[in-house]
């Protein structure tokens, strides 16, 4: 997970390959509610973890619910509708599908409970299923403002009124009926009754519930979607295993992707795996929507498969003016689609998007606006309209409104014709339903190499460019190439292979064919884990020794190309910024006096238990940077426009800071 202040996309260009969906969120809750309150013990596969269904799952560990998990799999031992635990204050994050259903189920079960979530989830909408519970003779209270969590649930003063039909909205959000749905089936001694006042929204959530509910032994009857009874006798029974499917909704954004991006040269668009035509999800219908607009999607029972339409037919897409009632959430997938559009598109009957994780509406509004887009904002509708020309995009710091469906979203922007990066603030909030998005999205996309951006910081050994460069990288989220590793790694290999180490051509020939791995920050040499044979003072020598060979420089440096990879690169060493990556768009020469250098080395290595004295560490660490700056192949010197950085004095924090300063001062944003 991109666990950063912000994550700057370069301009993406292509887009090909093949994306493993997570298990869908609607679909993960509610299986683990169910399973909960059944009969029996259940396993459920592909289960989604993200913080919606952490929320979920410690909830239900709190109400005495025992659940195994191992990988993506979890196994839940059923209450059997018996709470263990009839007291308990309940943190349900911002996760809407956790705390609607728990608190119709706690409220009918009976017990003293508290639910709250975070500040957002406290300006979400409940009324109307508190309405609903109140009118059985639940008792619960509101803790702040009426009609919003946190909640305080009490036993109920008697006996349940279950006979006549229960009243509730359907026009707010469909999770209140979900709720109720599920909740029910717990007091079900006779048929009960449930009338949705109102015009239903979202049906197809209602749909994913009715048939989870099936799977779990209830058959409620429906009619229309205005009448729905729960047979006397129901009775939760597990079905031993289930299956999460993929989320449709995460699908939506590969689903762009592939309609909005050339195909890699000899590949056939984007592939998604985990959901397809037989999805129960309401979301699926995304699809149709899509083609609307101009992709070609392929689709088997649990796979979808798009390309991009042909110039003129399916590119650029087409604008649409569509009633998104059906698909809430993967709409906001059209909205950035319509970056892409010939016209304007108009988005209807989109309401429920005020009430969400924020007031998506606006917020769609105002961060498209920064991109250049014309967007015209209703009540229930977005009209959108692309910038009119290249000039008009503008590169933008995309604000995420904690709303993982934003992030995911505006990633898509990266791919304007303009070539303007987008900066996309927080976004890590993607954990809520799709921790690894952004790891999938740039597994799956291409960028003009030239475009991903590298800073290159060079300087002598113990300055301290391994510390800095890798926490660069950590704050950026970009990916680390620690240089002098590499001719640490070829002097050790070759003196592994009884290779002299002044002999260029042999030493070379092990540099071309390295078998290196770099896993976290583990370095393998084959099987074989080198990390810290590779960091001795003798075998840093011995790396200087062969790095003087313009054969063996000329043969790491496609290898250390390759590091140059979505979203950036930081790389540390001698020559980053003066051979290996001319173009870098900010180049730190890093120093600090021969003295300090000696000391921190020093320091390093008594930690280690090593005996030695500081006036060797000094002379050693003077020879190789005589060596470092005097050799004929790429001398250590700063870079033409390096930037010099002396942290002689300087905290490592603080240096981190001077970087990423720097950095910033490059950025359009
Ligand atoms: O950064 P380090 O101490 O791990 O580097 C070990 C040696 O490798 C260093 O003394 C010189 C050489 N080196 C190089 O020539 N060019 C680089 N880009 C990185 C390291």
């Amino acid at each position: 997970m991109f666990d950063v202040e912000y994550l700057d996309i370069p301009p993406l260009s292509r887009a090909a390959g093949t994306v493993r969906l997570p298990g869908s969120k609607s679909i993960s809750n509610r299986v683990l509610l169910l399973a909960a309150l059944s009969h029996g013990q259940t396993t459920v596969h592909a289960l989604l973890a993200s913080d919606d269904t952490a929320v979920m799952l410690a909830a239900l560990r709190q109400l005495g619910c025992t659940v195994q998990q191992q990988g993506d799999t979890a196994v839940i031992s059923g209450l059997g509708g018996q709470l263990l635990q009839r007291k308990a204050a309940l943190f349900m994050g911002n996760a809407g599908t956790a705390i609607r259903p728990l608190t119709a189920a706690l409220a009918l079960l009976g017990g003293e409970f508290e639910l709250s979530g975070v500040p957002r989830m406290h300006e979400r909408p409940i009324g109307d299923l508190v309405d609903a519970l109140r009118q059985l003779g639940c008792s619960i209270e509101y803790l702040a403002n009426e009609g919003f969590p946190p909640l305080r649930l009490q036993p109920s003063p008697g006996p349940l009124k279950l006979d006549q039909p229960i009243r509730v909205r359907g026009d707010v959000s469909s999770q209140f009926l979900t709720a109720l749905l599920m909740a029910l089936p717990l007091v079900a001694d006779r048929d009960i009754h449930i009338e949705v006042i109102g015009e239903l929204i979202s049906r197809p959530y209602i749909e994913i519930t009715l048939k989870l509910l099936q799977r779990f032994g209830i058959q409620v009857q429906r009619e229309d979607w205005q009448r729905f009874t729960i047979p006397a006798g129901s009775q939760y029974q597990s079905p031993g295993e289930i299956h999460v499917e993929g989320d449709a909704s995460s699908a939506s954004y590969f689903i762009a992707l592939g309609a909005i991006a050339e195909s890699t040269r000899g590949q056939h668009g984007i592939e998604i795996l985990g959901v397809g035509a037989d999805s129960i999800q309401g979301d699926i219908r995304f699809v149709e929507a899509a083609r609307m607009m101009g992709a070609e999607i392929d689709s088997t029972p649990h796979s979808l498969r798009v390309r991009r339409g042909q110039p003129g037919k399916g590119w650029p897409l087409k604008a649409i003016d569509l009633d998104c009632n059906h698909i809430p959430d993967a709409a906001m997938t059209l909205a950035v689609m319509a970056l892409y559009a010939d016209g304007t598109t108009v988005l209807r009957n989109i309401a429920s998007w005020r009430v969400k994780e924020t007031d998506r509406i606006a917020a769609m509004a105002c961060e498209l606006r920064k991109l250049g887009a014309s967007v015209e904002e209703g009540l229930d509708y977005l009209k959108i309209t692309p910038p009119a020309s290249l000039q008009d995009w503008k590169p933008a710091a995309i604000h995420t409104y904690d709303d993982h469906r934003m992030a995911m979203c505006f990633s898509l922007a990266a791919f304007n014709p303009a070539q303007c990066p987008v900066r996309i603030l927080d976004p890590k909030c993607v954990a809520k339903t799709f921790p690894d998005y952004f790891e999938a999205l740039f597994n799956v996309t291409e960028a003009d190499a030239t475009l991903i951006p590298v800073i290159c910081i060079d300087g002598p050994t113990a300055s301290g460019k391994g510390t800095l460069a890798a926490l660069t990288a950590q704050r950026l989220g970009y990916h680390y190439l620690d240089s002098g590793a590499l001719y640490r790694l070829t002097a050790f290999a070759a003196r592994r292979a009884g290779v002299s180490l002044d002999d260029a051509e042999g030493v070379a020939r092990i540099a071309r064919s390295l078998p290196v791995r770099f896993q976290g920050d583990r370095i393998f040499l084959d099987a074989e884990d080198v990390s810290d044979a590779i960091r001795t003072e003798a075998a840093g020598m011995a790396a200087s020794r062969v790095s003087v060979h313009p054969q063996v420089r000329a043969a790491l440096v496609r290898l250390q190309h390759s590091f140059r990879q979505l979203p950036g690169l930081v790389a540390d060493g001698r020559d980053m910024g003066s051979v290996i990556f001319p173009d870098a768009p900010l180049k730190i020469y890093l120093t600090a006096s021969a003295q300090r250098r000696a000391e921190r080395r020093y320091k390093q290595l008594i930690s280690k238990g090593n005996t030695i004295t500081i006036q060797t560490i000094l002379q050693d660490l003077e020879a190789r940077d005589a060596r470092d700056m005097s050799r004929q192949a790429a001398p250590l010197k700063p870079a033409d426009q390096a930037r010099l950085l002396d942290n002689s004095e300087l905290s490592i924090e603080k240096s981190v800071a001077q970087v990423i300063d720097w950095w910033q001062a490059t950025r359009p944003f």
